[in-house]
């Protein structure tokens, strides 16, 4: 199915069926090997140009479509309409003081968002773009502040998924595009996804298979001047470095302005708490008496342990990346009372992995209400 307009077409069984496959069983708990064999699958769907001249359409009516980028799925709008940017918030139960990330076809749109581009931010973008970078700048004027949930500045990046640019180039104007969940929840990197997150709330949904990424773009922000990183992705800190001749900051649990630092964000709905190698006998152990744990590791399920399931998880951080969300989704369905993870090494490969599952994990915890997500 190229496109998919789920509301005409498919009922939700056949949707599930037709984007996931015949691994998707429902009997839960036997999850692990279903999932298991699912590992290596990717599909590649048609989008044809009929397709996006509707999704173009669409847009320019100020409907939502989602699409599919390199990193996870965004729920697009017409970044110039203020209605359709307002329609973004209303669909993903979003609070209005978290910005969007505009998405544009090219380098050369930047200009329209930004007066202030400074030279290492320009460097970034030509190493970078189209690819899972975003750029936070000075926003120039005209930016309107439901965009930017009312700061002066303004995120932008150039996909790289075909999709995204052919529906960019074809729009001939940019696109605002949060991942495409409920605010709080785990990204989507497959349509179905995208369906289970927002359902009606999305007037169609261009379906090009699984995000290769599967984790959300690195946020680099010049507010001041200077690189600093808001959010890590699948463009390292030592990339960026590299690229720039120079030390970059890191990424600090108290910045205020970037939600997606904030705890209990990118979380299945199943309580998620992480623990080391070492601590994982004793921590099932005394979890497992509170009812069935799910388990995900990067190792083979050592004999006797008392996981409910136990999924083993890919040893590679791209890989690992690439199925994680999707994972977590499945154990999350897994009706097990919590999902532990293994902790992922501390290297710099793994440092976005690492700080989605804290994320991630925020959720298993009493924190206070002002623990969100985006
Ligand atoms: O990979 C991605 O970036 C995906 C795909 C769809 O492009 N998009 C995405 O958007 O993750 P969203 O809205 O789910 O997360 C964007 C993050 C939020 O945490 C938001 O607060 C932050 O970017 N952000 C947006 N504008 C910002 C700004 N002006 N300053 C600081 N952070 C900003
Ligand atoms: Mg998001």
């Amino acid at each position: 199915m190229p496109l998919v307009h789920w509301r005409d077409h498919v009922s939700s069984h056949e949707r599930r069926r037709k984007t996931e496959q015949t691994w998707w069983r429902n009997d839960r708990l036997d999850l692990a090997n279903k999932i298991a064999g699912t590992v290596h699958m990717s599909y590649k769907l048609e989008v044809t140009d009929e397709d996006i001249e509707q999704a173009v359409v669409l847009l320019r009516a100020g409907k939502l479509v989602a699409f599919p980028t390199e990193t996870v799925y965004g729920l697009g709008a017409d970044a110039s309409k203020v209605s359709a940017i307002r329609a973004v918030f209303a669909a993903k139960q979003r609070p209005a003081d978290h910005p969007l990330i505009v998405h544009l076809a090219d380098m050369a749109a930047v200009k329209h968002w930004t007066d202030v581009v400074p030279g290492e931010a320009w460097r970034l973008a030509e190493v970078f773009w189209p690819g899972p970078l975003t750029l936070v700048l000075p926003r120039a004027e005209h930016v309107p502040s439901e965009l930017t949930g009312g700061q002066d500045t303004v995120a932008l990046r150039v996909p790289s998924h075909p999709i995204a640019l052919r529906l960019l180039n074809a729009f001939n104007g940019a696109l605002v595009a949060p991942s495409a969940n409920r605010f709080g929840r785990l990204s989507p990197t497959t349509a179905a996804h995208v369906h289970d997150e927002l359902g009606d709330a999305v007037d169609l949904i261009l379906d090009g298979g699984q995000c290769a990424i599967g984790i959300e773009s690195t946020i680099v922000s010049f507010r001041q001047g200077r690189a600093v990183i808001l959010r890590p992705g699948a463009v390292t800190a030592k990339q960026i470095e590299d690229t720039l001749h120079s030390e970059i900051a890191v990424p600090t649990q108290s910045s205020p302005r970037v939600p997606g630092s904030l705890a209990s964000h990118y979380a299945p709905r199943t309580p998620l708490k992480i623990a080391t190698e070492d601590d994982m006998e004793n921590f099932l152990r005394r979890e497992s008496a509170n009812g069935p744990v799910a388990v995900l590791a990067r190792r083979n399920r050592p004999q006797g342990t008392r996981a409910a399931l136990w999924q083993v998880a890919p040893s590679s951080p791209t890989e690992y990346a690439r199925q994680l969300y999707w994972l977590l989704r499945r154990m999350d369905d897994a009706g097990c009372q919590l999902i532990v993870v293994e902790s992922v090494p501390e290297m710099p490969e793994w440092a976005a992995i690492g700080d989605r599952l804290m994320r991630a994990a925020a959720n298993g915890f009493d924190l206070a209400n002002e623990a969100t997500g985006t």
